[in-house]
């Protein structure tokens, strides 16, 4: 099979890496890519949004399956796109994406099919949102733009006038642009949080390993919220009980209501989950694969990448026994010094080998650049260093032995990856 994966950030890089292990895969393209993934993959300088120009890259080059992995391209409906033109695809079309795209949606498909997730309301007139928190009066409140907003479009304001300038910002600024013109206001939750992925024909859906994130830039989980600075698998607050709690309650559910309404969706599906006293509530739906999520679920995957994309395409996922490895995963990211605001790029990354990889480690590139025969930073998040082991506790040793092998001006990493999981181990 030959593969066009769309993307070009480190989940990109490790969905190319899984396929690559594939006895199955002939060759592998990515579009736009990065410096890492173009030892693994043809890159080619389309970008990933460039519906049109990923279409006319997929016929040239002929390929049996293209991968849509990014969140805006899905949404934009590149899916339904390349099938039009009779390519083959992986990944939600545009009625399905649409559980991510819009907030709105997502909630009111949770309210009408009882999904359990944060009380809300919706509202498309600021001078209605601002009224309605001056009654409710009950901080912190959680507002949302309705659309995508690259990551950045929840607010927790601790009063009102957060609150208020958050209204301002999304709906009169319209900093997010249309992403801005309906606002949710939720209710505040609080528990630990859990990533789930799951692969879904639109009618079985299939669990991945659950995983953490880490959001915030700094140690101690301070500092503004970024993409995301590591991840561990599995998560220890997801247990076997809460697991099938989920299954009943909000993954199945969630299934059969996007087929009920005419929108099957057929992909990865991430649950972000808020285990909170009353159980497992919803965050967020993500109409695909995490990052940096997937840096350490897909490691975990025994069984083939193909034979699961192409279960999902003939919706006979049921029939499929997918495998995962016993032990855990840990990805600590690197990221330019500055991140995620003002940074530097360009920066020479040394302690690289010749496939921008180090001993013992799977190193994930997010934002570099292939110059001649070197490696430069080229964004804000730079590096995924992951590492598997027996424990997460070996892990997290092993993915730090690797950061350390590796140097750039200024790089920034948190030090304390995967500490608030081994605390909920001991
Ligand atoms: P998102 O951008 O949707 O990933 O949300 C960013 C983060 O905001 C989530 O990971 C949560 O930590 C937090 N968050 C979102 N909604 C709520 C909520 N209703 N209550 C508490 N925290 C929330
Ligand atoms: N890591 C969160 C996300 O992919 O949206």
């Amino acid at each position: 099979m030959k593969i066009l994966v769309v993307g070009g950030g480190g989940r990109e890089h490790a969905i190319v890496m899984k396929l690559a292990e594939s006895p199955k895969v002939t060759q592998l393209h990515c579009a736009p890519g990065n410096g890492g993934i173009s030892k693994y993959a043809q890159c080619h300088s389309v970008k990933a949004t460039d519906i049109d120009g990923i279409v006319a890259l997929a016929k040239d080059l002929a390929v049996d399956m293209v991968f849509v992995a990014p969140d805006d391209p899905l949404v934009m409906g590149m899916v339904d796109a390349l099938q039009a033109a009779g390519l083959r695809t992986f990944g939600p079309k545009k009625n399905a994406a649409i559980l991510e795209g819009s907030k709105v949606f997502s909630k009111e498909l949770m309210q009408k099919y009882h999904i359990p997730t944060a009380d809300y309301h919706v509202f498309g007139d600021p001078k209605e949102a601002e009224s309605y928190l001056k009654t409710a009066n009950n901080y912190p409140t959680v507002i949302k733009a309705d659309g995508l907003a690259l990551g950045k479009g929840v607010v927790i304001a601790q009063n009102e006038e957060e609150a208020f300038a958050a209204i301002s910002s999304i709906m009169k600024d319209r900093i997010f642009g249309d992403s801005g013109s309906r606002i949710v206001i939720e209710e505040f939750l609080t528990g630990p949080e859990v990533s789930v992925l799951c692969f879904t024909d639109g009618k079985t859906v299939k669990p991945m390993v659950s995983s953490m994130d880490h959001k915030r830039a700094y140690d101690g989980d301070e500092g503004p919220n970024t993409g995301g600075m590591g991840t561990v698998a599995p998560n220890p607050y997801y247990t076997p009980e809460i697991a099938q709690t989920c299954m009943d309650t909000i993954f199945l559910p969630t299934i059969r209501a996007m087929q009920t309404e005419g929108r099957p969706f057929q992909g990865c599906l991430y649950f972000g989950l808020m285990l909170t006293q009353k159980g497992p509530k919803v965050i967020e739906y993500n109409c695909r694969f995490g990052d940096p999520e997937t840096q350490v679920v897909l490691p975990l995957l025994d069984t083939d990448l193909v034979d699961i994309i192409q279960a999902i395409e003939s919706e006979t996922l049921d029939q499929l026994d997918i495998q995962w490895k016993d032990g855990c995963a840990a990805c600590v990211v690197m990221a330019s010094g500055g991140y995620p605001k003002k940074y530097a790029t360009g920066l020479p990354i040394s302690g690289l080998d010749e496939n921008g990889q180090v001993p013992g480690c799977l190193v994930y590139h997010a934002g570099t650049k292939l110059d001649g025969n070197h490696i430069y930073t080229a964004g804000g998040r730079v590096l995924g260093i992951t590492a598997i082991g027996d424990t997460l506790a070996d892990a997290v040793a092993s993915a730090y032995q690797g950061v350390k092998q590796i140097t750039f001006e200024n790089a920034h990493y948190r030090n304390d990856i995967g500490q608030r999981a081994l605390k909920a181990l001991s």
